[in-house]
Order: structure tokens, then sequence, then C-alpha cells
């Protein structure tokens, strides 16, 4: 284990588990529905492409860059750095996150996209930080709840680093 990881909470093997469990969700609810996918980058990076590749019918996949984080903490506002390309309206929309947490990023991205008038919004987040919530959010597919840690690897970062790990795990304390 890398010296910066205190305790590995998702391996590979699990995380697969995961989006495999949420891409039969997915795949029920959305098959005939030509869905455009909007992965929230950077974090979704890893998982929504291999959520794609889990997904055997129509749909579109799009992006958008949002950040509220400095380091190990909310900002509380979210700033929006790239818009979709695609249009929403009339589209049935599922936003990919990587980990929720205080609901900020969620919540303000829903409000936004409402705004282009899709037929549906719903949320698809890997990670669930409940006992962090401070806004209201409905999210419909949750892969995993976790504690209150600062988790990095698999997309999730500490200050931009270590996205590039293939597990998840809990930042040792003399690394934040
Ligand atoms: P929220 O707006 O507080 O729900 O924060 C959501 C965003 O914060 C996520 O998209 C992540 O980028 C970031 N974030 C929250 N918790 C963690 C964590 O434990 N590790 C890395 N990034 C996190
Ligand atoms: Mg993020």
């Amino acid at each position: 284990m890398e010296k910066f990881i205190s305790r590995v909470l998702f391996s590979k093997r699990k995380i697969n588990r995961i989006v495999k469990k949420l891409a039969n969700k997915i795949t029920a609810d959305y098959k005939d529905k030509n869905p455009v996918l909007v992965g929230m980058l950077k974090g979704c990076n890893p998982f929504i492409s291999d959520l794609v590749k889990k997904l055997d019918f129509p749909l579109e996949i799009s992006y958008m860059i949002a950040s509220s984080y400095k380091g190990t903490t909310s900002t509380g506002s979210v700033d929006i750095k790239l818009e979709t390309d695609i249009s929403l309206e009339g589209r049935n929309v599922i936003i990919i996150e990587d980990i929720i947490d205080t609901g900020t990023t969620l919540s303000n991205i829903k409000k936004i996209l409402s705004k282009s008038r899709p037929l549906s919004v719903e949320l698809c987040t890997l990670l669930d930080k409940p006992s962090k919530r401070i806004t209201t959010v409905d999210v419909k597919y949750i892969g995993a709840y976790i504690n209150d840690y600062f988790v990095i690897g698999y997309g999730l970062d500490y200050n931009q680093k270590y996205r590039n790990l293939p597990y998840i795990g809990i930042i040792s304390p003399e690394y934040i």
C-alpha cells in the first residue's frame, strides 16, 4: 500500500462490483430513453468510463466542470468552468458524480441544468458521505455510503493529486 494511504476502502474489484450494480439499475430505468449522461469533471472520469462500458443501450455523454473544493473543505459555492455541449432540452439527463458530500455541488448543478428544460434530471454518485450533508438533494443512484473520511483515488483527488490510483483509500493525515 502507498505511504499516503492510511486505509483502502474500496479495492479495484469492489469498485467494479459497485459500478456493475449501478449499471444494472440504470439499464432497467433508461434502456429505451436515450439518456444524456453528464459527467462532472474531473472526478467522474474513471467512474463514467467504467459505467458506460456496462450500459449496452443508446446514450450520449457530455461533461461539465464545476468546482467547490479547495483542499479538504467545501467552499460552499459552485463555480462552473465548462458547460455541456449537448442540448439537454427534452432529454433524460443523468448527472454522474464521484462523491456527494455537503450536497452543494449537485443541488446547484441540478438547478442549473433544469433551466435547459430537460424531460428529467436524476443524480448518480459513486460515493455518498451523508453525515456531511448541508443541502437536501435527492440522489437516485448511490454506489456506496462512507463515513466522514477524506478519500482519494479512482478519480478522487487531494489538490489535484492521486486521481490515478486504481482503488479508493483514506488519505494519511500527514499528507494533508
Ligand atoms: P459537495 O458539493 O460538498 O457535495 O462536494 C462534492 C465535491 O467535493 C465532489 O465532487 C468532490 O470533488 C469533492 N469531494 C468531497 N469529498 C471528497 C473526498 O473525500 N475526496 C475527494 N474529493 C471530495
Ligand atoms: Mg468533484
